[in-house]
């Protein structure tokens, strides 16, 4: 989709690059400097090695069939070479965050909108919106998989449906504790559980805590329960709901949200390290340097 009366939207990073009506714009890799390659090697390195045993299969079968380079921020052009053939998902370049009934549109139409900058040096470890090697490692390897493809079109189309205010915290709600801070069952792995979560997965030190650390409740993944709950956007999570497969995303994708979210729209919602008495709990949190306040 393209406007034939581009928009300049002067973010802080857009670099004076005019955007299309729908905050599209060509990825400029004529932008990219050393600096800019030498930090996505570092974090892809980085992470590629910590995610080893850690992570689910599809997500590492998603790096591969994408052939993301670990030298140099990849060609958005080169993914969607991989990546369209065999989801019909293409990646869009993006100046940051887009306005939420945006990004709706762009998921409802197998869109994900990557920003195309990157981070500094001095910020590997923390950064207060999504950059590069967020949007692009965290997000799209799973775009290649069937199953979550067709799940983040689905969540696409149905927040592009809900027409009821109270249902969009429920949606941004299910949005955070899976396709964001996600993890899933494996037997086979230390911890009984992996990372799909794309805010983990471009984290090193929330893949550590989110499969390691005692101090945050592992609860199975409830899709009502999970709409419901409070998150944190400073801190790592109190609470991470754990699919027992994708089958559970596979059958999410085929469910019409509306009437649940109607059901919901009213309900007092539940704090973010919330144990309640119908969860399955997998690990009950040691609330070991919670905040008291501060949930979203
Ligand atoms: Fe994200």
């Amino acid at each position: 989709m393209s406007s034939p009366n581009p928009v300049n939207l002067q973010e802080p990073f857009d670099a004076g690059l005019a955007t299309r009506a729908d905050f599209t714009l060509d990825q400029p890799l004529h932008l990219y400097g050393a600096v800019d390659h030498a930090v996505w090697k570092q974090l892809y390195t980085r992470q590629t090695a910590l995610l080893k045993g850690r992570v689910c299969e599809a997500f590492l079968d998603g790096v591969a069939r994408l052939n993301l380079s670990s030298e140099h921020v990849p060609s958005f052009a080169a993914i969607n070479t991989q990546l369209t053939p065999a989801t019909g998902w293409e990646i869009v370049a993006v100046p940051g965050l887009v306005p939420e009934q945006v990004f709706f549109e762009h998921l409802a139409n197998r869109r994900f909108p990557v920003t195309w900058w990157m981070r500094r040096p001095d910020q590997l470890d923390y950064l207060q919106e999504p950059d590069c090697f967020h949007d692009l490692f965290g997000h799209v390897p799973l775009l290649i998989n069937p199953v979550f493809a067709d799940y983040m079109q689905a969540y696409g189309r149905a927040a592009l449906a809900a027409d009821n205010v109270g249902a969009l915290p429920l949606l941004a709600r299910l949005y955070w504790y899976t396709v964001e801070f996600g993890l899933i069952r494996d037997a086979a792995s230390p911890s009984g559980v992996q990372i799909y979560g794309a805010g983990i997965v471009s984290s090193k030190s929330e893949t550590l805590y989110s499969l390691e650390s005692a101090a945050p409740n592992r609860l199975g993944f409830d899709l009502a329960r999970v709409m419901q709950t409070r998150y944190r956007i400073d801190t790592f999570q109190k609470t991470y709901f754990v699919l027992d497969d994708f089958a559970q995303l596979f059958e999410l994708a085929r469910t019409d949200l509306g009437p649940l979210l109607a059901t919901l729209a009213d309900a007092a919602p539940f704090a973010a390290g919330a144990v309640l008495a119908s969860d399955r709990v997998i690990n009950r949190g040691t609330q070991q340097g919670w905040q008291t306040d501060g949930d979203v």
